[in-house]
């Protein structure tokens, strides 16, 4: 079975054409960053506009990579949660057209699971059961993962996510965007204990949330100048901006770290999955080895190329095919972002209006 995937949710536009051994075929990803760069965040409008432009192009590319024709394709699945709106809605519309001209099932994708699905596809079966932590520009969030349609939410970031505490603090301290790759460059410089800066609950095993807004906070206040209200940055030397980088880093990975920790041993289980761009990081990855090398922990961090947004991971799909969960032609976007019910233990949707604490 030839399985074609799109993913729009937010600037990437993504298709992948997988089969149903989980082999890649054929992968394509277009990225917007230069469209966004100078905003130093992710403009929705600019982002729909863009997929409009490239979502033909790129699944183009995707089955020209796999040498098959529209006609080889079995069925067709698309990310519609969470994401922007405008974003989601382009990819959804691109499935269902394809849906209908070829007489395809059609597919839904849940991106932040698919996150933790670039794992399975990595490393296979021994994935699950599982701790699932994602670290993504919108989303900071633990899962019980018993098999690949069983997520549960265990819990989650009550403010900014990591990736958005990091593309904040790469544009305070005047680095480039997307922030997180520039901060790891920086922090290479830098020295990880030249500042404390705070580490939300860390010592607090009853709470599997998380929180970046302080950190953010405290980062500010470091670079503002004295006497001021805290929101007029000085110029800061190069040496100061990699011990800020490299301490802004360390913090952030000891709160992913102390959660991961405290989420295996609440739910008893021993397996990490670790996924989304954050991932990506090279520091949050040696200190996941080292729990791993520590305790009787298996981390399985998703490899470099399936950590950023991708379509291939959206193969989470073919799970859903396998159970019989195909959409109808009604199928609709969730657009916002996941966040967590206190009250129900469980994961709700809320509106991105709401879901970020501004500066
Ligand atoms: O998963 P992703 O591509 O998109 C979302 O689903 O949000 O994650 C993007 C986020 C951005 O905030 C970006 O700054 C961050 O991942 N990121 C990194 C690194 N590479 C990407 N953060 C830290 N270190 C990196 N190397
Ligand atoms: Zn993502």
């Amino acid at each position: 079975m030839n399985l074609l995937i799109l993913e729009t949710t937010c600037d990437e536009t993504a298709a992948a054409v997988v089969n149903d051994r989980l082999e890649v075929l054929g992968a394509a990803v277009a990225s917007q960053d230069t469209l966004h760069e100078r905003f130093r965040g992710v403009v929705p409008e600019i982002a729909s506009r863009a997929h409009v432009e490239r979502i033909v192009p790129i699944i183009d590319s995707a089955l020209r990579q796999a040498r098959l024709s529209l006609a080889a394709l079995d069925a067709v699945a698309v990310a519609n949660t969470p994401g922007l709106a405008g974003s989601l809605l382009v990819g959804l519309a691109a499935a269902k057209s394809l849906a209908v001209a070829l007489d395809l099932p059609l597919l839904a994708v849940n991106h932040v699971h698919a996150h933790l699905f670039a794992c399975r596809i990595a490393f296979g079966e021994a994935v699950f059961p599982s701790v699932g932590l994602v670290v993504s520009g919108g989303h900071t969030s633990l899962f019980r993962c018993l098999g690949p349609l069983d997520f549960q939410w265990l819990g989650g970031t009550i403010d900014d996510a990591a990736g958005e505490a990091f593309d904040k603090i790469a544009s305070l301290l005047g680095l480039g965007y997307p922030g997180g790759p520039a901060i790891e460059r920086a922090a290479k410089r830098g020295d990880p204990r030249a500042y404390r800066f705070p580490r939300s609950f860390v010592n607090d095993a009853t709470r599997l949330d998380f929180s970046f807004s302080g950190l953010k906070t405290a980062v500010r206040y470091q670079i503002a100048v004295t006497g001021t209200a805290g929101v007029v940055a000085r110029p800061l030397p190069e040496d100061e901006i990699a011990d800020l980088a490299a301490s802004f880093q360390e913090a952030v990975v000891d709160a992913l770290v102390a959660k991961a920790r405290h989420a295996l041993s609440r739910t008893g289980l021993q397996t990490l999955l670790v996924g989304g761009g954050v991932a990506a990081n090279s520091r949050l990855r040696e200190r996941l080895d080292e729990l791993a090398g520590n305790e009787s922990v298996r981390t399985f961090i998703a490899p470099r190329e399936l950590c950023t947004d991708n379509a291939v991971m959206g193969a989470i799909a073919i799970e859903r095919y396998k159970a019989g969960l195909i959409e109808s032609l009604d199928l609709d976007i969730k657009p916002g972002l996941m966040r967590g019910n206190p009250k129900a233990s469980s994961s709700e949707f809320i509106p991105a209006s709401r879901a970020t604490v501004s500066e």
